[in-house]
């Protein structure tokens, strides 16, 4: 195959839902249908699940699952598909956004009876900054869901999105007869599954007049059908597949992932309209990932579980040329050359070592703290990537060294895990006091431990009052001096020198914005 062609091959996406909307599960059966898997259950939930076992235990095993599950790839269709992982716990969704940076696009998995969540409306913010082309399954059909034009508009008002369904379900719940596949014009009916296996004997309707379909469904909901998809073909324009491409236009479709239902529907249209590995956005040019050096960068970072062994696994996103074993690359931020002898790449639960990987791949490169987050790798050229995001976290907390025997390790362990991206840490620049920002309680905790069981450190925390932390910048110097010099015991510096403020209200936060109009006040910034 030529380079092209292995290029044009690739489909790197992401699943993300609202936690509970079945995100899992459909990940799970999209490797079922993908044949990379046999029995469903081989997917563990990486959900943190409040059990018997303590939050820190569970978190161990949350992170033991992710580090096998983060990319899972198969062939369907001489297709190649990697999906990337995500959290499953909203705690760490920035997590989840700096993964979408490295996908080509999304499937968006909403439950029928609840639709639009919170997290969803805040992936999709993500995807929309990005462009990035969106699918959407409405899950959970055997159960009571809304009605399908109801969902339709609340996905199309609250993600900002055009829609246009490709499937379209017969009934829910009870009455829940099947999914009319409007992309290959056929009706599928429902019939509850062996769930752990595939249904290779599902009845497909391609007449809808015909008598077989009369007979299925029964008159009142084939007639129901027809009038829906009359009224679908009036109210909602043709599927566009530029518009799909630009982030503009979301295909939905229907089904239980739960009952492998609606999901080959999805993976079929899927590989044929999700987009092969896209331009990348760099400090100085845009990267094709037809050209035939190199580029890449880091998304994200693991630590390697076992803490004997203090390694960690940086995954790269390879944006242009081919990634081969053993061969020299440049690491821009450090200056030098690196070479990997064992670069892995993933397949559902098994990781082997690779020699080569095309753009779109990802691959798992063992480190010893030379990486962090957003890191690029070449054949020589300096570029960084763009676009890695980091948002105004909202929790804060000094963070103080409990055991000064350990002062060392304790420092060492914070560098590595704010490399890992596990939390923001900003230091004050009147006392050089430490203070971490999270998104969510749970990184606390997390930083805590591990800081514990992976450095021998020891942590406490002290409460200090702040609302927000928000980066700025102005071209107006007298205006920026006078800033920083009346504000100066509210200004830190994040691990790359840049400068934060944290507001200790909501009120002081408006007042400065109002005061100090020429300054611009970001709550996300790239790297
Ligand atoms: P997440 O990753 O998005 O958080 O969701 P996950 O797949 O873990 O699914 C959340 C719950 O919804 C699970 O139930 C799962 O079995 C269920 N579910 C997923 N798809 C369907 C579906 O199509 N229909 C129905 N009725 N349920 C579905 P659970 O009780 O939390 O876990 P489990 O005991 O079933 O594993």
């Amino acid at each position: 195959m030529t380079f092209k062609q292995e290029i044009e091959r690739r489909r790197t996406f992401a699943v993300i839902a609202h936690p509970d909307a079945g995100k899992t599960t459909l990940t799970e059966k999209l490797l079922l249908f993908g044949g990379a898997i046999h029995v469903a259950g081989a997917v563990k939930s990486n959900k943190i699940r409040k059990s018997a076992m303590s939050d820190f235990m569970e978190i161990e095993r949350q992170r033991g699952i992710s580090v096998s599950t983060s990319v899972m790839t198969f062939e369907y269709r001489n297709r190649k598909i990697n999906i990337l992982d995500t959290p499953g716990h909203e705690d760490f969704a920035e997590d989840t956004y700096r993964t979408l940076t490295a996908v080509d696009s999304v499937i968006i998995v909403i439950d029928g009876a609840k639709g639009v969540e919170l997290q969803t409306r805040r992936l999709m913010e993500v995807c929309r900054m990005r462009s990035t082309p969106v699918i959407v399954f409405v899950n959970k059909l055997d159960r009571e869901a809304k009605d399908p034009f109801d969902l339709l508009d609340e996905i199309e008002k609250e993600l900002k999105i055009n829609v246009i369904p490709l499937s379209w379900p017969v009934g829910a719940g009870s009455s829940f007869k099947g999914v009319y596949d409007r992309f290959e014009t056929k009706l599928q009916l429902f019939y509850s599954a062996d769930k752990q296996r595939l249904a290779e004997n599902v009845l497909e309707i391609t007449d809808l007049e015909s008598d077989e379909a009369q007979t299925a469904l029964g008159e009142s909901a084939s007639k129901r059908l027809r009038d829906d998809l009359e009224l679908i073909e009036t109210v909602y324009p043709e599927f566009d597949r530029q518009q799909y491409g630009a982030g503009k236009l979301a295909p939905v479709f229907f089904g239980s992932a739960g009952n492998n239902f609606g999901v080959r529907e999805l993976l079929n249209c899927f590989v044929e309209i999700a987009p092969c590995p896209q331009k990348s956005v760099t400090d100085v040019r845009k990267i094709d990932p037809f050209e035939p050096k190199l580029t890449g960068f880091v998304f994200k970072i693991h630590a390697n579980l076992d803490p004997n062994h203090r390694d960690r696994i940086a995954f790269l996103k390879i944006c242009s040329g081919v990634f081969e074993r053993n061969k020299p690359y440049f690491h821009v931020a450090l200056g030098k050359q690196m070479r990997f002898s064992a670069p892995n790449t993933f397949l559902a639960d098994r990781k082997s070592i690779v020699d080569e990987s095309f753009p779109g791949d990802i691959v798992g490169l063992h480190d010893t703290g030379n990486f962090k987050i957003g890191d690029t790798l070449t054949e020589g050229e300096i570029i960084n990537f763009k676009g890695i995001p980091s948002f105004s976290p909202e929790l804060f907390r000094y963070i103080e060294n409990a055991d000064p025997m350990k002062s060392k390790q304790l420092t060492k362990g914070i560098d590595q895990l704010m490399d890992e991206g596990v939390a923001q840490l900003f230091t004050l620049k009147i006392n050089g006091r430490k203070i971490i920002g999270c998104v969510g309680m749970l990184q606390f905790d997390v930083i805590q431990y591990r800081l514990e069981h992976e450095y021998g450190a020891k942590c406490k925390y002290e409460p200090v009052l702040l609302h927000k932390a928000c980066w700025f910048d102005s071209e107006d110097r007298t205006q920026m001096d006078d800033f920083m010099t009346r504000k100066y015991s509210n200004i830190a510096i994040d691990k790359y020198g840049r400068n934060v403020f944290l507001a200790d209200s909501a009120y002081s936060l408006k007042m400065a914005e109002d005061k100090f109009d020429k300054i611009k006040f970001y709550y996300r910034i790239e790297n």
